[in-house]
């Protein structure tokens, strides 16, 4: 399944995407504090070769909305990565997954320390939110997106997505509400961002954008733990073989079952994706996650 994929033309979508916003997001992260070593967790925690796939998502949808790339599109997109990578420095702790690696770094744990990679994490919630607050668009947006996106990150959704992960359940369909809280949450807030932030916002438009990042949760957690059996580090640029007690689709179904079930839910999202204006990217990203090895 996992092939080839450096031919892979979305990856320069993706690096245009990382190029516009990643100075912003360093910004906004330098100007958070003056604290030397929090600064340089919370920069580090940045770094290293993360995809912005929840950016390209949030830039994408907006344009399904009938808006270009404006400040608050651009700034809502950096919101979310800085929240994700918040996510990604407290999941490699060692009392939750214990990864010495992430995008082709050390750990954010591993290179500073334990309760500095924890505060770093801490202080990159508060400012994403400041972010959300301070955006360039109405009160009403403003309100509905912060709304949202303590719904996705919090204990409605990857938070406890997170404890389910720590403490499973081996059934299928608790499985899968793991995956749609740890991963599809904020997968989906990064899809129904863009929507909001468009002009008038119909439910109909929201509500495929929700499932379309829902099921894409599915379909990246999949793959995910697929190249955490079949990649390396070096291309995935975080430990493989790390989370083997954990219990996954993969543990559950075996390769095969997993990946007819991957292929069952990219038809269902290949077909939300052809419903909205802007389609030809979504039906891209859903090819690459078929490719990626990182
Ligand atoms: C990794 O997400 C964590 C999961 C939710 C599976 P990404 O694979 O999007 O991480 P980066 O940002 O590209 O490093
Ligand atoms: C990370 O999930 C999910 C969040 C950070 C919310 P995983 O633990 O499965 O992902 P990787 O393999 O560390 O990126
Ligand atoms: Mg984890
Ligand atoms: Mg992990």
């Amino acid at each position: 399944m996992i092939s080839n994929p450096k031919s892979c033309p979305f990856l320069s979508q993706l690096g245009e995407v990382k190029n516009l916003l990643y100075p912003r997001l360093q910004h906004v992260v330098q100007n958070a504090t003056s604290h030397e070593r929090l600064q340089q967790a919370m920069l580090h925690g940045i770094q290293g070769s993360g995809k912005f796939i929840r950016p390209f998502l949030t830039l994408t949808f907006a344009r399904c909305a009938g808006i270009d790339w404006t400040p608050a599109v651009m700034d809502t997109a950096i919101a979310i990565e800085l929240l994700h990578s918040y996510s990604l420095i407290h999941d490699d702790l060692p009392s939750l997954d214990n990864a010495d690696l992430r995008r082709g770094l050390p750990s954010c744990w591993k290179a500073f320390d334990e309760a500095t990679a924890i505060l770093a994490g801490d202080a990159l919630i508060p400012l994403a939110y400041e972010v959300l607050a301070t955006l360039e668009t109405s009160a009403d947006k403003r309100l509905s997106l912060i709304t949202e996106f303590s719904k996705a990150v919090g204990a409605h959704g990857m938070a406890a997505g997170q404890m389910m992960d720590l403490f499973p359940t081996d059934n299928l369909e608790a499985i899968r509400q793991m995956q749609l809280l740890k991963t599809g949450a904020l997968l989906s807030f990064s899809c129904i961002a863009g929507i909001i932030l468009g002009d008038g916002v119909h439910s109909a438009l929201l509500n495929q954008a929700r499932q379309f990042g829902l099921n894409l949760g599915l379909i990246y957690q999949i793959t995910d733990d697929l190249l955490s059996e079949q990649g390396t580090a070096v291309d995935t640029g975080k430990p493989v073989n790390n989370d083997q007690h954990k219990i996954t689709f993969i543990s559950v179904l075996g390769i095969e079952g997993a990946t007819h079930l991957l292929n069952q839910l990219l038809t269902e999202a290949h077909d939300i994706a052809a419903k909205f204006k802007v389609n030809a990217p979504l039906h891209s990203l859903l090819h690459f996650l078929t490719v990626r090895t990182f």
